[in-house]
């Protein structure tokens, strides 16, 4: 059995509490996680003992957890933390699990990625550190950029729009427009505008269902020429496809690091190895 701890109890960690708790079969979720603050959260049947991000807290959480692995597996550490916590608290959190040798996955954004990877490749554990967990976009992503590595500006006659749509709250423009932008403007040798739309009454208009208006994440990447044109879309409700992806993500870490292969990781490794074992 598999123990996972969490390093946030926000939004996605309480999406990945709530699917862990829906199939038990070989996951367990320890009562104890790593915040922003030290409290008791209670999510579901679950009550979470949270430890702030002072050094004390951490110090705490890690004779808990070593109290908590003792109980379940008598010393046999099987433990991975599942990080969605804030961009603030990214980097320290990578450095703290790789000098404490936890293996981990990091789904949170908007840190320094190349410093963190540096920290993973110095260490002794498996990571996977990827900003979108949701493992169709990830593989429809990388065949957008094999297609753009392969034929740069082979579709020069096209012209490219992107729109995407998300929740209000969400402040900056969409990562995977940005990314797959980049691809596309490979292929067509144009610069490719992208539109945002944050106001609930056009997503409404668009199509968005009512309960997702707060957590959407629509893509529609349009190419169009003389009397052609295509259009790639991609729909996400809720926070369900990536909260499967971090425990994909967590059963490979949990793999490799049995094998004693330790490194950096992406969601395309998890997903080249994830059906031999799952
Ligand atoms: N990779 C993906 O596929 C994917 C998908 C969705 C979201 N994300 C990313 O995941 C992150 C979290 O998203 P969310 O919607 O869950 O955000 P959220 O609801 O704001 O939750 C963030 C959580 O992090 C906690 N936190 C603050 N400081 C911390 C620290 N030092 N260590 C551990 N936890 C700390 C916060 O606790 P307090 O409330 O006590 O401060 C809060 O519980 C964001 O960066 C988001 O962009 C990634």
């Amino acid at each position: 059995m598999l123990n996972v701890f969490l390093s946030g109890t926000g939004k996605m960690g309480n999406e990945v509490t709530r699917l862990i708790e829906e199939n038990r079969e070989d996951i367990n979720l320890l009562d104890i996680a790593l915040s922003g603050r030290n409290e008791t959260k209670k999510i579901g049947d679950l009550e979470l003992q949270c430890f702030g991000p002072e050094p004390e807290d951490r110090k705490r959480f890690l004779r808990k957890l070593e109290d908590e692995v003792d109980r379940l597996s008598n010393g046999n550490y099987d433990v991975v933390g599942i990080d969605f916590s804030t961009p603030g608290a990214g980097l320290q959190n990578v450095r703290f699990f790789c000098e404490n040798r936890a293996p981990f996955v990091m789904g949170t954004t908007g840190f320094d990625h190349d410093e963190a990877r540096r920290m993973v490749e110095d260490s002794s554990i498996p990571a996977v550190i990827a900003p979108n967990m949701c493992k169709e976009i990830v593989l429809l992503n990388e065949a957008i950029e094999y297609l753009a590595n392969m034929y740069p500006g082979a579709f020069k006659d096209l012209v490219v729009r992107i729109c995407e749509s998300h929740q209000k709250r969400k402040k900056d423009t969409s990562g995977t427009a940005k990314k797959v932008r980049s691809y596309l403007e490979q292929l067509t040798e144009n610069d490719v505008e992208i539109v945002s739309i944050r106001d609930p009454d056009i997503q409404d208009l668009l199509g968005v269902p009512e309960k997702y208006l707060d957590g959407h994440a629509y893509h529609w990447f349009v190419l169009k020429g003389k009397n052609k044109k295509f259009i790639i879309i991609y729909k996400i409700h809720g926070r369900r496809p990536y909260a499967e992806g971090s425990l994909d993500a967590a059963r490979f870490v949990d793999v490799k690091n049995h094998k004693n292969e330790p490194g950096y990781y992406e969601m395309t490794d998890v997903l080249r190895e994830i059906g031999k074992y799952r």
